[in-house]
């Protein structure tokens, strides 16, 4: 390339990178559209339309984009100023103006089709380390300016809440578009659309995720808990449990909980001889699939369930980022937070329910109907806003003495 030509091409980059807030300004005017399971599994199956697909996500994929881009940058400035948020924010911005330069684009077109569906997968690796990139900005931010305050806290929380589910939504559709339309057919999975089963056999994933939990453990304590489980279907007793799901998504919290599980029943029992198995149950009945994990770990205080799920929060030494060939079996305190984003993505929910000296119970609710299962997602709006310009009040409940025979409690004035 001649330097004019360089030139010329970062002029025209320059020129565009002006326009960005602009444009994010435009597409957050816009509440983006929750999808059910029905209407992806339905979209995916008969009549999947590459056309269709395309005019909704060039629309939809931006407007989600620049919902959250206009929450990220009500950060504190010194945690936007750190490098691994700028990294971020240029994916963003890079992936924003990718997908603006089809908004002209004849639908009509199959080239047109062809090239964005490379365009999106190219987004998709792009973003693959999102999660650890921003929670290497979060560990930078407190490394240098030390603990926070409780509000700064309480909107990294709800912030961060927010950016992993826009990111799980994202990665979502482009999954479903990419795998939709790259004209293969899975003839292994023939229930498969895109990345959801129609049919997935949920003790199936129970086990696939003990199996791999197992052999992570196996790595660090030389031996894993067994696992025991059950299955109750209120619906039809002698048929396995099914239900339309995202199967890697389902992984992924069982994933979590066994690796919790296993860790805290061999750190609870590491005088005895044998270890207690951890027990799952999953029950379907007409509006819910549960799902529950109990072990015998010695559980934790009630008092600090609520901070299990805050980001950052772990009881195990932080593993090193540098040491990528050992997968940690703990250590981030991403494990829960994260899970219970996937079990809200679709409507459900995770719990923890503990008894201190005794061992946990991890709930994970799922809709059990794909009508129910519908996307829930954030979006930026004066409420949202709110929470950010939040300011530090007094709480409104009185805050125990210490020492309740202290006499000069009662004379304190507002
Ligand atoms: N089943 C459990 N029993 C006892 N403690 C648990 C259990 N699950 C989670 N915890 C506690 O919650 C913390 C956060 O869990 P998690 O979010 O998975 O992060 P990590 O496993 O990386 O520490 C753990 O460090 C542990 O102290
Ligand atoms: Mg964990």
């Amino acid at each position: 390339m001649t330097s004019k030509m360089k030139l010329v091409r970062s002029l025209v980059k320059t020129v565009a990178l002006a326009t960005v807030p602009k444009h994010i300004d435009h597409f957050s005017k816009f509440s983006p559209s929750p999808l059910s399971m029905k209407q992806f599994l339905d979209f995916g199956s008969t009549n999947a339309c590459e056309r269709t697909s395309f005019v909704f996500l060039r629309q939809e994929l931006p407007v989600r984009l620049s919902n959250i881009m206009k929450e990220l940058n009500l950060l504190p400035d010194r945690l936007l100023a750190t490098p691994s948020v700028q990294l971020l924010q240029t994916w963003y911005i890079q992936s924003l103006m990718e997908i603006l330069e089809f908004l002209d684009k004849n639908p009509d077109d199959h080239r047109v089709l062809e090239t964005f569906v490379e365009v999106l997968e190219a987004i998709r690796n792009r973003h693959n380390e999102v999660v650890s990139t921003m929670a290497q900005g979060v560990i930078e931010f407190k490394d240098s300016y030390g603990q926070q305050d409780p509000v700064t806290d309480h909107n990294l929380q709800y912030f961060l809440d927010r950016f992993y589910t826009s990111r799980i939504s994202i990665r979502m559709l482009i999954n479903q578009h990419t795998l939709v339309f790259n004209g293969n057919i899975n003839p292994a999975h023939p229930n498969t659309i895109g990345c959801i089963d129609s049919q997935c056999e949920v003790t199936e994933v129970v086990r696939d995720a003990y199996q791999s939990a197992k052999l992570l453990c196996e790595q660090y304590y030389l031996g894993a808990p067994e696992l025991e489980l059950r299955q109750v279907n209120a619906n039809n007793v002698r048929e396995p449990i099914q239900i339309s799901y995202v199967p890697s998504h389902l992984y992924h919290m069982l994933f979590e909980l066994f690796k919790n599980a296993m860790r805290a029943t061999i750190e609870n029992h590491k005088a005895s001889s044998t270890l207690p198995p951890i027990s799952v149950k999953v029950a379907l009945g007409g509006e819910d699939l549960s799902i529950k994990m109990s072990d015998k770990g010695g559980g934790v205080p009630f008092r600090k369930t609520e901070r299990l799920f805050s980001y950052m929060y772990s009881t195990a030494p932080r593993p090193s980022i540098e040491h990528h060939h050992r997968t940690p079996l703990a250590g981030f305190g991403y494990g829960l937070p994260i899970s219970r984003l996937y079990a809200r993505y679709f409507q459900g929910d995770l719990q923890l329910y503990s008894m201190e000296g005794y061992g946990s119970n991890a709930v994970i609710h799922l809709k059990a109907l794909s009508t129910d299962s519908v996307e829930r997602l954030p979006v930026f709006n004066k409420k949202a806003l709110r929470h950010y310009k939040l300011s530090l009040e007094a709480d409104d409940w009185c805050s125990p003495s210490k020492d309740p025979l202290d006499m000069a409690v009662y004379r304190v004035t507002k």
